[in-house]
C-alpha cells in the first residue's frame, strides 16, 4: 500500500528530528571525554625521579593507580591460578620430597598479586625468623623483584652493595610493594628497565636492552622479574654479594640453563635424602614464554595481562596484572573471536594434559631421591652414585624449571611438555641404574614409597620441626616487623609531596 505524500512528509521530519538529537548527543558526548581526558591528565604533584610511593604517583594517574590496587583482590580461583592464597605443599606433598633440605619444603605458597609482594615474602617461613640486623636465612637479593624501593636503593648504595648483606638488613627500606618506578621513568612515563640484572642477563646474549622495540618492552618490563636468575657469590670484584644473576649466556632454553651450571658446577643445595647436587629453577616465565606461539606472532605479555580498557571515554591500560581468564573480553577477544568458555577450555585443556605429565615426573623424582639413600645407606660409592645423581639432577631440575613457570603451559604448552618428557627420560634411567646398583648390593625388591598423603607427614618424613619454625616466624612478625613499619615511616615522613602550582 502506497503511503500519503503527508504522511511520507511526517516521517521524513520525524526521523530528521531524531538523526538531528542523535548527532546533537554523540557531540557533546565527544566534547564531554574530551574535556574529561584533559582533565585526567593534569598532573597534581611533582613526582621525582624513582619516586618508590605508588600513591603519589596515582595523584598525577589515577585511573593506572586505581587498577594497580585492583591486585589486591584475591577472590578469582581458576583451575590452577588467580589471585588466591594457594598452599602448593598441601595440594601436592610430594614438592616437600623434592625440596628437602631447601626453604621451599616448609611453605610454598602460589603467588597472589603485585600488591602482596612485600607482605609475602615477610611473612613466608622461607625468609625465616630474623632477630635483627645481619641474622636470617636470606640475603638482601631476596627483596630484588619486591618492590620499586630497590632501583632507589640501588640509585642510593650502588648495585653491588644492595646485594650485600641478610634480607633483615633491609627491611626498613623496603617496603612499597612493586609498582609505578619499577616499569616507569617518572620524567616521560615510557616503560623503562629498572633492574641491571636483566640489563646484563641481555647483553651476555649480546643483546642491547636499548635496541628493544615498543612492543619488546612491552614483555621486558616483567621479564625484569619473571624469569630464572641464581645469587652469585663469587663474581670477581664483588666477593660478599650475592650478585643476581641471570643464567642466559647460552640461551633461555632448559637445556642450555642446565649447561650453564654445570659448567660452573653450581649447586643450590645438597639434597639430604640422595645427596644431589641440587638446581632450584626460580620462575622462568618469560624465558618459556618466548618459545610460544603467541610470542613468534608479536603478542606481548602487556597484551594479554594489561589489556586496554576504557572508563569515561578514556582507554588506559587496565594495570590489575591477573590472570587473564578473569578477563577474557579485553584480553582474548581483542584478537579471537571465540566465546569465553571455549577460550578458557583451550587454557584448561592445555594445562590439564601438561599436568598429567608432570604428576608422573614428580612421583619418579620422589622415588629416585628414595631408592639413591637406600644405596647410599646399603654401602653404595660415590663413583657409582656420581651418574646416577647427576641424571637426578637433571631430570628435577627440568621439572622445576616448567613447574615453577606460572602460565607456562599455556604460554608455550609443546615446549612446557617436550621439557617434562625430557625429564621422564632422565628420572627413568636414573632409576634404572639405582635398580640394578641396588641389586649389585644385595637389594632385590622395591624401595618401600613412603606415606607422605599430607604437608604434615612429608614434613615430618623429611625431618622439618614446624612449631620451631612457626614459633620463629610469629616472634619475627611480633617484634621486628613494628621496627620496620616505623623506621620507613618516619623516613618517608621526611620526604614531603610537592603540589604542582595550578595558575
Ligand atoms: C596470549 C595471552 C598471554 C600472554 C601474551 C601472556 N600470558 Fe601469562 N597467562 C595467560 C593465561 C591464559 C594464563 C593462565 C591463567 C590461569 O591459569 O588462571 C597466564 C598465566 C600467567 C601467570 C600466572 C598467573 C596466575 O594467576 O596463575 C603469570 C605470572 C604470567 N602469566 C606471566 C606472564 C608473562 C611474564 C608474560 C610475558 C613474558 C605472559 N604472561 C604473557 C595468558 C597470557
Ligand atoms: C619488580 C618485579 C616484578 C615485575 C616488574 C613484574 N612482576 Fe609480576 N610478580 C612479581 C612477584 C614478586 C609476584 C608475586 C607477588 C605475591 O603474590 O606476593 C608477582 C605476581 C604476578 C602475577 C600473579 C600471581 C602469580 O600467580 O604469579 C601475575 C599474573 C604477574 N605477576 C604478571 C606480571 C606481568 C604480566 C608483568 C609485566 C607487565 C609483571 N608481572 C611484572 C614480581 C614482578
Ligand atoms: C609491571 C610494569 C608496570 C607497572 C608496575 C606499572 N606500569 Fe604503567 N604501564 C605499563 C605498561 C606495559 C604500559 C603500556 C605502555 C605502552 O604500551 O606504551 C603502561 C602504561 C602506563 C601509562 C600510559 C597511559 C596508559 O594507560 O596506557 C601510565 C600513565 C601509567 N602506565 C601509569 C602507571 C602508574 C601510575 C603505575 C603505578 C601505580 C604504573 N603505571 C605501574 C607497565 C607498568
Ligand atoms: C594480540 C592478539 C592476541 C591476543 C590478545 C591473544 N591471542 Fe591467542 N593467538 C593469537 C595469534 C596471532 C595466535 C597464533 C595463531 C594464528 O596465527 O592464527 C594465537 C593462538 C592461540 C591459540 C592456539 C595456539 C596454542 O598455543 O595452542 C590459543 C588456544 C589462544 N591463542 C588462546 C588465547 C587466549 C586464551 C587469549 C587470552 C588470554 C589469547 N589467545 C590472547 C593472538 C592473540
Amino acid at each position: 500500500m502506497a503511503l500519503s505524500n503527508k504522511t511520507r512528509n511526517w516521517l521524513l521530519f520525524f526521523s530528521t528530528v531524531v538523526v538531528v538529537f542523535l548527532l546533537g548527543m554523540l557531540a557533546s558526548s565527544i566534547m564531554d571525554r574530551k574535556a574529561e581526558s584533559r582533565f585526567a591528565y593534569q598532573p597534581q604533584v611533582n613526582i621525582p625521579a624513582g619516586e618508590p610511593r605508588n600513591a603519589v604517583w596515582g595523584k598525577n594517574f589515577p585511573r593506572q593507580y586505581q587498577s594497580y590496587m585492583r591486585t589486591a583482590d584475591t577472590s578469582f580461583v581458576s583451575y590452577q591460578g588467580g589471585g588466591n592464597l594457594r598452599d602448593i605443599l598441601e595440594e601436592n606433598p610430594r614438592l616437600v620430597v623434592l625440596f628437602a633440605g631447601y626453604g621451599f619444603s616448609k611453605d610454598y605458597n602460589q603467588g597472589r598479586g603485585h600488591y602482596y609482594a612485600i607482605e609475602d615474602t615477610r611473612n613466608s617461613l622461607r625468609t625465616g625468623g630474623p632477630t635483627g640486623p645481619g641474622t636470617g636465612p636470606m640475603p638482601s637479593t631476596c627483596w630484588t623483584c619486591k618492590s620499586p624501593d630497590v632501583p632507589r636503593l640501588m640509585n642510593e648504595i650502588g648495585i653491588t652493595e644492595f646485594y650485600e648483606g641478610k634480607w633483615a638488613d633491609k627491611g626498613p627500606e623496603v617496603v612499597n610493594a612493586i609498582g609505578c618506578a619499577d616499569c616507569h621513568d617518572a620524567n616521560t612515563m615510557s616503560l623503562r628497565i629498572s633492574r641491571p640484572a636483566l640489563v646484563e642477563g641481555l647483553k651476555a646474549m649480546g643483546k642491547d636492552v636499548n635496541q628493544a622495540t615498543h612492543q619488546e618492552m612491552r614483555s621486558l618490563v616483567c621479564a625484569q622479574c619473571h624469569v630464572e636468575y641464581y645469587f652469585n657469590k663469587n663474581l670477581p670484584g664483588k666477593e660478599g654479594a650475592a650478585y643476581l644473576v641471570f643464567p642466559w649466556k647460552n640461551g633461555h632454553s632448559a637445556e642450555d640453563m642446565e649447561r650453564y651450571y654445570d659448567d660452573m658446577s653450581f649447586v643450590d643445595w645438597t639434597h639430604p635424602i640422595s645427596k644431589t647436587p641440587m638446581l632450584k629453577a626460580q620462575h622462568p616465565d618469560y624465558e618459556v614464554y618466548m618459545t610460544g606461539v603467541h610470542a613468534k606472532r608479536g603478542v606481548s605479555c602487556a597484551d594479554c595481562h594489561m589489556p586496554y580498557r576504557t572508563e569515561g571515554g578514556q582507554k588506559f591500560t587496565d594495570h590489575h596484572i591477573q590472570s587473564p581468564l578473569n578477563n577474557v573480553v579485553n584480553s582474548c577477544q581483542v584478537c579471537h573471536r571465540e566465546e569465553t568458555e571455549d577460550l578458557v577450555n583451550d587454557v584448561y585443556d592445555r594445562q590439564q594434559k601438561f599436568k598429567s605429565n608432570l604428576v608422573t615426573l614428580e612421583d619418579l623424582l620422589v622415588r629416585a631421591h628414595i631408592e639413591a639413600g637406600k644405596a647410599w645407606e646399603l654401602g653404595a660409592g660415590e663413583d657409582q652414585m656420581e651418574p646416577i645423581l647427576k641424571g637426578i639432577r637433571h631430570a628435577q631440575w627440568r621439572w622445576d624449571y616448567v613447574a615453577a613457570t606460572h602460565g607456562g603451559s599455556f604460554h608455550s604448552p609443546v615446549e612446557a611438555n617436550r621439557v617434562v618428557a625430557t625429564g621422564i627420560n632422565l628420572a627413568q634411567e636414573a632409576r634404572l641404574k639405582l635398580s640394578r646398583l641396588l641389586a649389585g648390593l644385595g637389594w632385590n625388591k622395591p624401595v618401600p614409597y613412603p606415606d607422605i598423603n599430607t604437608k604434615e607427614k612429608a614434613q615430618a618424613f623429611v625431618g622439618l620441626d614446624m612449631a620451631k619454625l612457626e614459633k620463629e616466624k610469629e616472634e619475627f612478625k611480633k617484634n621486628i616487623i613494628p621496627q620496620w613499619l616505623e623506621e620507613a615511616k618516619n623516613r618517608e615522613a621526611s620526604q614531603p609531596i610537592e603540589e604542582v602550582s595550578l595558575n
